[in-house]
């Protein structure tokens, strides 16, 4: 380190100068990302949240709104250049190629070097359907297009893979699933609901989940 140099821990340096491209920035734990990275990490150069439009709402109108919220009262104090850093991608991982323009598809490509990929429809309780689209179809895509990537550096899913409805115990490991994800992928875009569910219910064999989350938003609330 240098005379006058600041001290920078290895994940400052690890975020330095560094490209990010978040989608489910919107969500409980993506807000929370988002305020922690531009606070903790100043030297990020840019971050790019994947927002989809809502009714009267555009990505813009809902990322300023988002940053009204009290969670970002500390940042406005430490980093008052903070807003600079963050600009809105129109997409919804609904539509297929999650409905991003070629320009933007085109600067995410050239520029980003970190993904987290935190999109997705946890409405368990939802059709299956949109699930399956938003859930497992739009990260195929996010992983294409991060391939294409040549900057990339690391890529983070956030998800809660462990969830095996298809097996009774779950043990801490990788499973194969019963229906390969392309044939899954085609029967929820081109089956209607009721039919798709008819299938897919021939695989998991009516087996009860039960979901453990683990305390990953506890030192957010100690900060
Ligand atoms: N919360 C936890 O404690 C926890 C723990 C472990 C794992 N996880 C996993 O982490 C991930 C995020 O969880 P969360 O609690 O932050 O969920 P959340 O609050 O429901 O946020 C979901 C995010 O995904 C976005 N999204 C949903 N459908 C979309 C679409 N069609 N196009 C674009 N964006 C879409 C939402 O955007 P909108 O604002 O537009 O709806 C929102 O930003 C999930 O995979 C979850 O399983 C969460």
């Amino acid at each position: 380190m240098e005379t006058g140099d600041r001290y920078r821990t290895p994940i400052q340096d690890f975020y330095a100068d560094t490209t990010i491209f978040i989608t489910g920035g919107t969500g409980f734990l993506g807000k929370m990302l988002i305020e922690k990275l531009l606070r903790s990490c100043p030297d990020i150069s840019m971050i790019y949240v994947m927002i989809r439009s809502q009714k009267d709402k555009s990505p813009e109108n809902r990322l300023d709104e988002m940053l009204e919220s009290p969670l970002y009262d500390r940042i406005k104090k430490e980093v008052p250049n903070f807003r600079k850093k963050i600009v809105p991608i129109t997409g919804d991982s609904n539509i297929k190629g999650l409905g991003l323009s070629k320009t933007d598809r085109n600067m995410l490509i050239r520029n980003v070097s970190i993904i987290f990929h935190m999109a997705a429809n946890m409405q368990f309780y939802g059709k299956i359907k949109i699930s399956t689209i938003v859930n497992i179809d739009a990260t195929a895509t996010i992983l294409k297009l991060a391939k294409r990537m040549p900057n990339l550096k690391s890529f983070i899913h956030v998800s809660t893979i462990y969830s095996n409805c298809h097996v009774k115990h779950i043990e801490e490991c990788i499973y194969s699933y019963p229906i390969n994800h392309k044939h899954l992928i085609t029967f929820a875009r081109n089956l209607p609901e009721n039919i798709f569910e008819e299938k897919i219910s021939n695989y998991t064999d009516n087996v009860l989940v039960y979901n453990f989350v683990p305390p990953v938003d506890g030192p957010t609330w100690n900060e």
